[in-house]
């Protein structure tokens, strides 16, 4: 091993309080980190493995892609593959790492959708930019009405049955078409052990049902975009600066949403409660998104180790009083910045 090969800071499990993924044996940490927008090709590798490395020494177990997350899609398979390998390989078995197919990924009738044909393909080629033989994790990316959910599940079950993934998920479905797949896949002999939807403070859908079902299934939440792509932090406080998502060709998030008076207002009245609180806004948006049990992790994005530390430092302050939860919602509004 080379002298300047990784080696994880001592104990660094023991502060991260891990959270059940419903009534799996699965655990995870509150907080993940999710390479969405933040680890394409054209971000620069020595940093991404600081962001990995920092996650890693402070508990972060769990990493969140998809086939199509860069620009360009593959890339940040392939840029988390280059870490694993020369980084983290050793410590595979501490690690859970997740990947999705859904969304439009190549050319021709076979790269978009919930067909068995498109999934199995794309779980092969996430293995190999990943450079693994299975991950821990394999979703459905989001609902795909004209495939048979029969179908599509039957490929996630297919993928457990050859041990390419470990536990399947479902992301952004409806609670109807989640208790659906739920029930197909235990009849194929396979628990659906996570849902993947949106969720922070300007985005509550999933308070109208998704968290009972996901009771009801005991299955566990993994909660995406809880800071709404950075609106839900300082990034946007006095401007747009030129690094941010906002400023940059990101078709997600427009200086147009930084710019809505109503989201300026709830968003410096949320920092007032959150600085009364002794956390920054971003801190007091993930404790808020991790106040259900049924949430097991807020999958965060972050552009430096800066904004990781800070995230994960949510975790020494996550009670949130009856009284702080109702001044919170003259801001939280659903809808807020909507694009
Ligand atoms: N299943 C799905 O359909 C789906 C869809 C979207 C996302 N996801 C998952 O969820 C993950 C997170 O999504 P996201 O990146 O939109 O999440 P997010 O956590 O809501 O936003 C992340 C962005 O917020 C800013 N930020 C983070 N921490 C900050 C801090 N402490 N202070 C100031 N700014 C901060 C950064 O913006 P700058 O880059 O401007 O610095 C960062 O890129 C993704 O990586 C992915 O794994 C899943």
């Amino acid at each position: 091993m080379s002298k300047d090969a990784y080696h994880p800071a001592p104990y660094h499990y023991d502060s991260t309080p891990y959270r059940r993924a419903g009534a799996s044996g699965l655990l995870l940490p509150p907080i993940s980190l999710g390479m969405w927008q933040n680890f394409g090709g054209d971000r620069d590798p020595r940093t991404l493995s600081h962001i990995v490395h920092r996650a890693f020494d402070l508990g972060v177990t769990h990493f969140d892609l998809a086939n199509n997350y860069g620009p360009p899609a593959g890339s940040a398979e392939k840029q988390f593959g280059r870490i694993l390998k020369r980084d983290l390989m050793p410590y595979r078995d501490e690690i859970i790492i997740s990947t999705k197919a859904g969304f439009p990924m190549w050319e021709g009738p076979y790269g978009d959708g919930g067909s068995r044909k498109y999934l199995l393909a794309s779980l092969d080629q996430s293995l190999k930019r990943l450079g693994l033989e299975y991950v821990d994790v394999f979703y459905h990316h989001r609902e795909d009405p004209e495939t048979p959910l029969e179908e599509t599940m039957g490929a996630l079950a297919h993928a457990v049955h050859t041990g390419k993934a470990l536990y399947v998920g479902v992301s952004n479905y409806s609670p109807e078409n989640t208790r659906h797949a739920a029930r197909i896949l235990n009849r194929m002999g396979v628990d659906l052990t996570l849902h993947q939807p949106s969720y922070s403070m300007f985005n509550r859908h999933i308070e109208n049902g998704l968290l009972e079902t996901a009771t009801e299934l005991g299955i566990g939440i993994a909660a995406f975009s809880p800071l709404q792509q950075g609106l839900l932090t300082n990034r946007y406080m006095s401007g747009v600066p030129q690094s941010s998502r906002a400023a940059s060709s990101s078709p997600s998030l427009s200086v147009k949403q930084v710019n809505d008076p109503d989201y300026q207002h709830r968003v410096r009245g949320l920092t007032e409660i959150a600085n009364a609180r002794g956390q920054s806004l971003a801190q007091l948006a993930l404790a808020w998104a991790l106040r259900h049990p049924q949430v097991t992790t807020a999958l965060v994005g972050a552009s430096s180790t800066h904004q990781l530390e800070q995230n994960i430092s949510t975790l020494k302050n996550m009670e949130l009083s009856d009284d702080e939860l109702t001044a919170i919602d003259e801001f939280a509004v659903d809808g807020t910045a909507a694009r």
